[in-house]
């Protein structure tokens, strides 16, 4: 069961500096929303992160972006204390529609950090 949520959430470390990590997405099928999962799988990410042997000292926060048409996925970050960093026009083309998106970070917790957010 765990397998199957980790398999529905994505992300990548930010290459250049490994300071950061990107969520690429993440996604709880519709009967099993507003359970906590999205929750659970947002800390998962950031204690897979802290108790990472390589990344665990240089990641400083956790990075995404959010469409600004996605009002639940909003909300979501918004609730989980993720920041928004700023907008950015036409980030997503979809079926040829240009899309604004919002850039949004939050600090790894349990971490003494003081790293850059990317812009
Ligand atoms: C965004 C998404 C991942 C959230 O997943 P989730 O498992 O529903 O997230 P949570 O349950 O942790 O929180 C969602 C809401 O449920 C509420 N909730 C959590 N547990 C609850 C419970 N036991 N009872 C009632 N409400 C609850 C939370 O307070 C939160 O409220 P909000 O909608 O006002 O923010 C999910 O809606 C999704 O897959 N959306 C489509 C994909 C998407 O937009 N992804 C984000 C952009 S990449």
């Amino acid at each position: 069961m765990w397998q199957a949520f980790k398999s529905a959430f994505s992300c990548r470390e930010r290459r250049e500096a490994r300071t950061g990590l990107y969520i690429m997405t993440i996604g709880v099928i519709d009967e099993c929303r507003k359970w906590g999962i999205g929750t659970l799988l947002l800390r998962e990410a950031n204690n897979l992160v802290i108790k990472h042997p390589k990344f665990g000292k240089t990641c400083k926060f956790v990075y995404l972006h959010v469409a600004t048409y996605n009002e639940s996925g909003i909300r979501f970050y918004d609730r989980n204390r993720f920041t928004k960093v700023k907008r950015l026009e036409a980030w997503y083309e979809i079926f040829g529609k240009p899309y604004d998106a919002l850039l949004y970070y939050k600090r790894i917790e349990g971490e003494e950090s003081s790293g850059e957010v990317c812009s």
